[in-house]
């Protein structure tokens, strides 16, 4: 932490190291009060860059005890402790530099460096959490080849593990034992980990395409060691996918994972020993939800997929940071688009990036995919580096076609393997391999905001031709105030009476290959164009966006007979999803209006017959349908409402109503499919359960919404489960639509059988967390103190008051404006606590320009933090950044 104001960081300010460090001998002793941390770096001067004598190591919360150089101590007048930096001077070209540390994990609740979770000992150094273990260049572009001993009690940490192969274990004679690890592969300080503890784990194997076996562990506390068969399942399919589908195959004979309850993100790729929160690995059908189940697969790939997209090749700066996350982003979509539903799997990609990452984009936090500038990189983990850095990557996947794009890929890491490079290095690979020019499509890395196309369709009758005439525009965003124009694939076709037509654009050959081309992208590369089609024998419907071919906003003039032409008739599920979501939110916000207006609801019967016509449609895969069913979220219906015009309690009303009258409208139907797709079989996360329970939550949330027997059945489904999932769905639609006497018995019955197991005790605190009652806050208050409570459980925080601002529009935003003081005096506790739970969890209150008549609340309460002293770097960088 910082007293004064914290520096900006500039990309255009990078300078290579002027010293590299070849070779990292690092020795732990582990203790109960402090941890000693003894260090020797083989420095290298970088003749390349200049011949400063001067090295300056970063270093923060260490104390520094001895320091040696080439084996002799090094003077005091040699070398300078400051408060981030350890400054030597007049080194040698070549040398040997070694420090003692003492440091104190027991008492790290930033959970950066070594820090301890449960009974164990672990680490996290992404993005600059190394410096805080011993005095380093910790930064990505230094890469060294790291051998790693440890001393502990082996009583106490029984398992002891590093990056690498273990090469020795040895009793030593003070009690202790001593373990060495050696990795040979050279990385970056960020990719270090060390972990100590009392762990079961499970083994297996892997044989790789050439052959070779690798060891593969999972490493849980006992009581867990049931729960790991799901991500090692994972793990092995992400291992064979990744050989077919990208050429990758690992590179060393042993692959470890281990679960940590207090972990700030989902998962950390450190060089062969992964670690993940265990809300990312665990697995059991009473604690992981059908979703869940999921989403430790996609972890467990995305992890296992930085091995070559990250690890192997990694980022020169952190201002590349989506060079390896968004084409890892990009690679766990795909893979999870193989072993599931391509079509699913896209819409709930795009359903984040619309209701979450557009709003990212539309903040005051908004930044470019590569960023220009920081003040804390732990601020820049973000949805538009993660998702929007995915889709650029899909977009040059589109803009090329699979296969120059997995030559591309191919070039690129043949390139630049061992490397640390840059997104620049990344484009000119998939150019250069392509031979397709991507100019001006680098303006998705270098500017923010998301674009907008507005398209205009004109039909002539006589000559059978329809004109579409799109063009693009960019919001401003910080900093950035004139956009250029984008290159914006736009997949396409046009819908007639019968089905897709044939498409053949004004003044191009008729492709001879194909017949029936209905199907096609455009390539929208400036600021307005017109594409004309020719010999239509009637007036199409656009199909426009096909597949979300480009992170942008469209706005098209469709009549609700048209979406539903789309939402029934398309070839591309994701726009037949889309269309039923515009359609949806038209009806929603008529509603909306309506309710304002003092006049009743009136849900246009067009939409519910639409609704009651795809319930009866059972061409259609359960998933897909239950992702159509579903209502827009409020969140994303407040964004759509724009800047000073979200009337949350407005919204809220409105989504109700709707799902009442759908409800009532379609009950037949919908009690029906929820009958008929009870799982009878026992617990499993295939796709074919998945789909079918999620499709009766959407069938029980609207039969809830409209009433008692809803409740009733809801109530039925909680005491009949055998998975969490759908005691969790019952709880969820009894809390939601039901009163005290409805939630209280099954909300105390879950505790009472579930709260041993933190995982399930975590979404029961959601569950509570976004209640819609008056009592929402004094519970989220009262919950705060609940034993299972904890404020350095990021887990716990997340679960609890993060769910609470983030999914609790209706409460969160309180006349009153006791919703934001509760997450201001959170945020201003855990400021000090783990500064980087504080700032992300203050990201509801950064929107404080889209809430009609709530500004003044909202700001107030971050100008309070503004003014508090002791500011973390981290929260000072969004408070201040949203109040500008
Ligand atoms: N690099 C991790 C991932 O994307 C995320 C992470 C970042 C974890 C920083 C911890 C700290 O897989
Ligand atoms: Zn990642």
């Amino acid at each position: 932490m910082r007293d004064a104001n914290p520096g900006t960081i500039y990309l255009k300010d990078y300078q290579a190291p002027n010293y590299l460090i070849n070779r990292t001998e690092l020795h732990f002793v582990l203790g109960e009060e402090e941890t000693l941390v003894t260090s020797r770096l083989h420095l290298l001067r970088n003749t390349e860059n200049g011949d400063s004598s001067e090295l300056i190591l970063d270093g923060q919360d260490l104390e520094l005890v001895e320091i040696y150089l080439d084996g002799d101590v090094l003077d005091p007048s040699c070398y300078e402790v400051g408060e981030a930096t350890l400054v030597l001077r007049d080194l040698p070209e070549q040398c040997l530099l070694s420090c003692v540390t003492r440091i104190r994990p027991q008492l790290n609740t930033s959970l950066e460096g070594l820090y301890r979770s449960q009974t164990m000992f672990c680490t996290q150094c992404e993005a600059e959490g190394f410096r805080k273990i011993t005095y380093y260049l910790d930064r990505p572009d230094v890469m060294s080849v790291f051998t790693v001993t440890i001393d502990a009690d082996a009583d106490r940490y029984p398992v002891l593990l590093s990056n690498g192969n273990l090469e020795e274990t040895s009793p030593l004679a003070n009690g202790l034992t001593r373990v060495l690890w050696h990795d040979p592969f050279p990385k970056p300080s960020y990719l270090f980990a060390l972990v100590a503890g009392d762990l079961e784990h499970i083994e297996d194997s892997f044989t790789t395409c050439s052959g070779r076996e690798v060891a593969l562990r999972i490493y849980v506390e006992e009581k867990d060691i049931d729960k790991c068969d799901h991500a090692m399942d994972s793990l092995k399919r992400s291992m064979r996918w990744d050989e077919e589908v990208f050429g990758r195959e690992y590179d060393l004979d042993i692959f470890n994972v281990v679960a940590v309850d207090d972990f700030n993100m989902g998962a950390m790729e450190n060089k062969s020993l992964n670690i993940f929160n265990t809300s990312c690995v665990l697995c059991d059908p009473n604690t992981t939800t059908d979703v869940g189940y999921q989403r430790v697969e996609a972890i467990v790939a995305h992890e296992y997929f930085h091995n070559w997209s990250g690890n192997r090749v990694t980022c020169r700066d952190w201002f590349q940071l989506s060079l390896k996350e968004g084409f890892t982003v990009f690679r766990d979509a795909e893979f999870s688009s193989d072993m599931g539903s391509r079509t699913v799997k896209r819409v709930e990609d795009v359903t984040l990036l619309r209701s979450a990452q557009f709003a990212e984009d539309a903040g005051p936090m908004a930044h470019p995919v590569r960023p220009e500038s920081y003040i804390e990189i732990n601020n820049f983990y973000t949805l538009t580096v993660y998702e929007k850095g995915a889709e650029v990557v899909r977009m040059i996947h589109t803009l090329l076609g699979p296969q120059a794009f997995r030559a591309g890929s191919d070039l690129y890491f043949a390139r630049h393997d061992g490397q640390a490079v840059t997104c620049e290095d990344f484009v000119l690979a998939m150019e250069e391999a392509s031979g397709v020019d991507l100019g001006q499509f680098r303006n998705w890395y270098s500017q923010a905001g998301t674009p907008r196309l507005t398209v205009t369709d004109a039909w002539n009758e006589e000559a059978g031709s329809y004109a579409l005439t799109i063009s693009q525009s960019c919001p401003a965003t910080p900093g950035q105030d004139d956009k250029k124009p984008f290159v914006i694939p736009v997949a396409m076709g046009l819908l007639g009476d019968a089905g897709n037509l044939r498409l053949q654009l004004q003044g191009e050959a008729p492709d001879p290959d194909t017949e029936d081309n209905t199907h096609m992208v455009l390539m929208v590369d400036k600021p307005e164009q017109t594409f004309v089609f020719e010999g239509l024998p009637e007036k199409p419907v656009p199909s426009l966006l096909r597949g979300f071919s480009a992170p942008v906003r469209l706005e098209f003039d469709y009549s609700r007979n048209d979406l539903c032409r789309l939402m029934s008739g398309d070839d591309d599920g994701f726009v037949r999803w889309d269309s039923a979501q515009s359609l949806a939110v038209s009806v929603i916000t008529e509603v909306q209006a309506q309710l304002l207006a003092g006049d009743e609801a009136q849900v246009d019967p067009l939409f519910l017959e639409a609704c009651g016509a795809l319930l009866q449609d059972d061409a259609l895969d359960p998933a897909m349908l239950a992702e159509m069913l579903s209502l827009p979220s409020e969140n994303y219906l407040a964004e759509l409402a724009g800047e000073g015009a979200a009337d949350v309690q407005g919204i809220y009303r409105a989504r109700t109503a709707v799902l009442a009258a759908v409800g009532s409208h379609c009950r037949e139907a919908l009690e029906q499919r929820y009958a008929q797709l009870a799982v009878e079989a026992n617990y499993a996360a295939t796709g074919e359960q998945i789909a079918a329970r999620s499709l009766r939550a959407v069938c029980l949330n609207y039969l809830a919404a409209a009433g008692a027997s809803g409740l009733a059945l809801a109530n039925a489904q909680f005491a009949a489960a055998d998975n969490i999932t759908e005691r969790l769905a019952a709880l969820r639609v009894l809390s939601q639509f039901g009163s005290r006497s409805d939630w209280e018995a099954p909300m105390a019955k879950f505790y009472e059988d579930w709260g041993h197991e933190t995982l399930a005790v975590n979404q029961w605190l959601a569950v509570q967390a976004s209640m819609p009652d008056d009592g929402a806050i004094a519970r989220v208050r009262h919950l705060m103190e609940h034993p299972d409570f904890d404020l350095r459980n990021p887990n716990k925080v997340r679960s609890l008051v993060g769910t609470f601002a983030g999914q609790n529009p209706l409460n969160f935003h309180r006349e009153d404006g006791s919703g934001y003081r509760l997450l201001r005096q959170v945020v201003a506790e855990l400021n000090s606590i783990n500064p980087q739970i504080a700032s992300r969890l203050l990201a509801p209150l950064t929107k404080w320009r889209y809430y009609q008549g709530r500004a003044e609340q909202m700001r107030s309460e971050l100008e309070l933090l503004a003014s508090m002293d002791g500011l973390s770097p981290d929260v000072f960088e969004v408070v201040s950044k949203s109040l500008k």
